[in-house]
This record gives structure tokens, C-alpha cells and sequence, in this order.
């Protein structure tokens, strides 16, 4: 499929599908609509009466354009009321086309640009219909739905946005590597394959990669005693995946993206029950595919930040090998935590590869993780939640989340809950009280941050949708690469 801005003007497109955008209340027709509903014999007209269409945000009307006319199809989307549009709109009104338009050949779309810059729509537009358009069939013998027969899409009144669209594309790329990462099983998708896709990467891309074996961990500082921890009972050799992207010439600023990377989570000796959706845990490196797409797409867009992605990646499985509860774990930076809960997993490969980063001497230092329940319980499956030591960052990635679409909110980093994470025997335990479990588990990363602004985002949620809508369909969604590419490009 080919996505271009085309010079076209919307009464000389021609074409299978012509796909226009209407905003809400706007379904009096006026100038080229008009001119073009008239070429079109009062199709356009029909639809909006017929269907009592009003240009309500989502809906859409598609009607057959009678005789011999150069367009077959005209659909109609709403936008939603004109004061209301945000870049969006143009995300999700494209998406919906697209499904709309899977069996066409040729799409056309004009979508009113109203105040919206240019290269954003044709950004937002691309990134939208490429997603919108990815199904994961690469398990199945027989794919059940028919792969989408679009060719090439126009998008009209968007001449001259070809880097804009090469952009969404890029982008659309490294979600899609994260979403195929997280949708993969954990007996496809392990510690040693997340380490090759990163070779890979670094391989087609130029960036720099260390890989740290067991050993080297052992070997790290004091020891990463907590990230060896969890592994120790897998079968599969943890891979502590450090891949580096640096712009020519003197870097403007230094970041690093940490990435929550448990191939597999059975939740160890406090083994995970049925009913808890032990099955769906291969969803746990979500922040690590979410880090490593975009690796992917920031190699190849070369902002001037440099930019170090990190994923300590191994299995939490059970064995006569496994850490018992209770265990004592020593962190590289010498801090000691009691593992009163095995399932608390995350938070201990976080330890260590968050004080990995800080030896970096970057700038800022956000992590992602599929983290806790209890962030789900409080924000739902849509939005991520949010912590942050530091208002400039905290600030950069709300406005970059805001330009993506993507749903986070701030979560206080309430110092008096870290009472519920003290330990008689150790200098901290990593399982806290129910109450308040995601405060309690940003709490604990921050024992291993010194003094770098640093930001821990809970993607336990939105890194899975169970059902289509927007640019996302059933599974894995790749979330928050687009935030990620955003941040790191502004
Ligand atoms: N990987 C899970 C969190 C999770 C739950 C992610 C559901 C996606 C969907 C994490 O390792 C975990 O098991 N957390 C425990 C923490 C508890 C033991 C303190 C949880 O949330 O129940
Ligand atoms: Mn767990
Ligand atoms: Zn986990």
C-alpha cells in the first residue's frame, strides 16, 4: 500500500473510493462540495438526507455513485463539531476510512485542514491508516479476514506533505515492530530473540549495541543482583539489551528509554492464579517492544538528541532454581530488598537497569512498564499512568503524548506510602500494601534514581486493547512508541 500526497484537486480525483471529511453541522453544501456534488449527480445530497447524516464525530455514510462516473464509492465522515478538532480527529477519521475502504483498490481523502498545520494531518493521516489497516496474521495457517486490497491512498489538499507522510510511515513502523513483539508468544518472543531483534536493529540502522550476559551483570557495580533474581529460575539466559542512537555531530541532549522486558511473567513461587490472566503475561515486555519500536523508528528519523534504549529482558518463571519469597536480593547500587511477593518482578528488573541508565550521565532517564494491576484498576485500559521527579520533563511529555493521542495522567509520588515498602530485615521489601499499588511501585524505582530527572510511565493498560476502535484493533497496540518518537524528536 502507497500513501501520497496527490496535487489532485477533490473534483478532478478519480478512483474507487472518495472518502470526504464533514464537520459537524457543515452538511449544507458549499463551494467545491457542492460543484462536486453536482458532477456527481446529487449523490452526495441523497446520502446526507437518507441517512439523516450530521457529521457527529465517528459516523460515516457510503453510498455506490450511479453511472458511468470516474469515483465508484463516495463515503462521508463526521469530524465532530469544528471547535472541538484536535489533531485527533484527523487520526481516527482517517483510521475509520481506511477500514472503511480495506476492500477498494484506490482511496481518495479530503479532509477539511480547518486550523490544523499541514504536515501534522499528513502525519497523523499516515500513521492512521497504516495502523488502522495492521492485523497480526502471522500465527494463523489460514488468515481469517482478507488482507485489505488498497493500493494507494490520496490524500488530496495535502500536496507537498511527502516528508510528513514518510514520517507517519516511519513511525507507523515502529509501532508496528513493538505491537508484533508484544503480540508474539513468550515461546516465540524470549530474552534471546528480543536481544537478535536488537541486533538487528543496530545492524540495519547503525546504532551501537552492548549486550550484557549473565555475567557481565554479575560484574556491573555491586552486582544486579535483583534483575539476576527474577531471572534465575528460567531456562532461557536473561540478555540485558543496551542499544545506543547518536545524531552526527554533537549530540543537543542525552536521554534513556528503559524498557519493562519480561518475556514472560508466571508471577514466580507467588505463582500467578487462574483468573488472573496468567495467560495473557507474555504482554509483559510491552514497555521493552514499546523501547526497541522506537529504537527503530528514531534511528531512521536522526533527531539530535542522543538516545540510549535499554531493556533488561528475562523470564519470571518457577524451578527449583526460582528466588524463594522472602529471598534478599542486593541491587547494583548496593541497596538491599526483601522479595515478600516473587510476582513483583518488574519493579526488581527496573532496579538495576534504572541505575544502569543513571551511570549513562544522561539528561533524563523514563522508563516503561507493564507494571501493576492497581494502575489498571485506577485509570483503566486506555490511559497510562504517570510519575515524575521533575516538572521540565514531566511537562515535555504530556505536550508530546498530546500531539500522539496517547492517554496518560499523572499520579502523585506520595513519599509517606513508601512506609508500606519498609523491611525489618532489609532496606526495603519490593511488595507494598494493596491500597495505592502503583504509587507504591513508582516509590520503589526512585530508590534507584539519584539525581536525574526521571519519569516512570505505567503502560500495564493501553499496551493491549480488547477491541478495535481508532488506530488500534483487537491485541497488541504499541503504545507509547508514537509519545516516545515525539518526545525525543521535539
Ligand atoms: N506484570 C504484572 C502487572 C500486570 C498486570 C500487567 C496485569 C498487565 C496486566 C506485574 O508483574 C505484577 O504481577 N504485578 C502485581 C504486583 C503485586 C504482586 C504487588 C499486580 O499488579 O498484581
Ligand atoms: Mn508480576
Ligand atoms: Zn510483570
Amino acid at each position: 500500500m502507497q500513501i501520497k500526497a496527490t496535487e489532485q484537486a477533490l473534483l478532478d480525483w478519480t478512483g474507487d473510493l472518495l472518502a470526504v471529511g464533514i464537520t459537524e453541522g457543515e452538511t449544507k453544501l458549499t463551494g467545491d462540495l457542492a460543484t462536486l456534488d453536482e458532477k456527481l449527480a446529487g449523490t452526495i445530497a441523497d446520502l446526507i438526507a437518507e441517512d439523516e447524516f450530521e457529521g457527529k464525530s465517528g459516523t460515516t455514510v457510503v453510498g455506490r455513485v450511479g453511472g458511468k462516473n470516474t469515483v465508484r464509492k463516495i463515503a462521508l465522515i463526521g469530524l465532530g463539531k469544528a471547535e472541538d478538532l484536535t489533531i485527533n480527529s484527523w487520526r481516527n477519521a482517517a483510521a475509520e476510512i481506511a477500514r472503511l475502504a480495506k476492500k477498494e483498490k484506490t482511496l481518495g481523502i479530503s479532509l477539511p485542514l480547518g486550523s490544523a498545520s499541514a504536515p501534522d494531518v499528513a502525519q497523523a493521516m499516515t500513521e492512521a491508516i497504516i495502523l488502522a489497516l495492521h492485523e497480526d496474521n502471522r500465527f494463523k495457517s489460514e488468515p481469517e479476514s482478507k488482507k485489505p486490497k488498497l493500493e494507494t491512498v490520496e490524500l488530496i489538499g495535502l500536496a507537498g506533505q511527502d516528508e510528513a507522510i514518510s514520517r507517519g510511515s516511519t513511525i507507523a513502523d515502529g509501532v508496528i515492530l513493538a505491537r508484533e513483539l508484544v503480540n508474539a508468544p513468550a515461546n516465540e518472543v524470549t530474552p534471546v530473540t528480543m536481544a537478535q531483534t536488537a541486533q538487528q536493529l543496530a545492524t540495519d540502522y547503525g546504532l551501537e549495541i552492548k549486550i550484557l550476559e549473565a555475567a557481565d551483570c554479575a560484574q556491573f557495580e555491586q552486582g544486579m543482583g535483583a534483575y539476576l533474581g527474577v531471572g534465575q529460575a528460567s531456562e532461557i539466559p536473561p540478555k540485558f539489551i543496551h542499544l545506543i542512537y547518536k545524531p552526527q555531530g554533537t549530540a543537543k541532549r542525552k536521554v534513556a528509554i528503559v524498557g519493562k522486558s519480561l518475556t514472560f511473567d508466571s508471577g514466580g513461587l507467588n505463582l500467578k492464579p487462574s483468573g488472573s490472566g496468567i495467560e495473557t503475561m507474555k504482554m509483559d515486555m510491552g514497555g521493552g517492544a514499546a523501547t526497541l519500536g522506537a529504537a527503530k523508528a528514531i534511528a531512521q528519523l536522526k533527531p539530535d538528541t542522543e538516545v540510549h534504549f535499554i531493556c533488561a529482558a528475562t523470564e519470571n518463571m518457577i524451578s527449583g532454581k526460582a528466588m524463594h519469597p522472602g529471598d534478599i536480593l542486593k541491587a547494583a547500587n548496593g541497596k538491599t530488598i526483601e522479595v515478600n511477593n516473587t510476582d513483583a518482578e518488574g519493579r526488581l528488573t527496573l532496579a538495576d537497569a534504572l541505575i544502569y541508565a543513571e551511570t549513562l550521565e544522561v539528561d533524563a532517564i523514563v522508563d516503561l512498564a507493564t507494571l501493576t494491576g492497581a494502575c489498571i484498576v485506577a485509570l483503566g485500559n486506555d490511559i497510562a499512568g504517570l510519575w515524575s521527579t521533575d516538572d521540565a520533563l514531566t511537562a515535555e511529555m504530556k505536550a508530546a503524548a498530546e500531539s500522539a493521542g496517547e492517554k496518560f495522567w499523572q499520579l502523585p509520588m506520595e513519599e509517606k506510602y513508601f512506609e508500606g515498602l519498609k523491611s525489618q530485615i532489609a532496606d526495603m521489601k519490593n511488595t507494598g500494601p494493596r491500597a495505592g499499588g502503583s504509587i507504591t511501585a513508582a516509590l520503589f524505582l526512585k530508590q534507584f534514581i539519584k539525581d536525574t530527572p526521571w519519569m516512570h510511565l505505567d503502560v500495564a493498560g493501553p499496551v493491549w486493547a480488547e477491541s478495535s476502535g481508532g488506530i488500534n484493533n483487537k491485541g497488541a497496540t504499541g503504545f507509547p512508541v508514537r509519545t516516545l518518537v515525539n518526545w525525543v524528536s521535539n
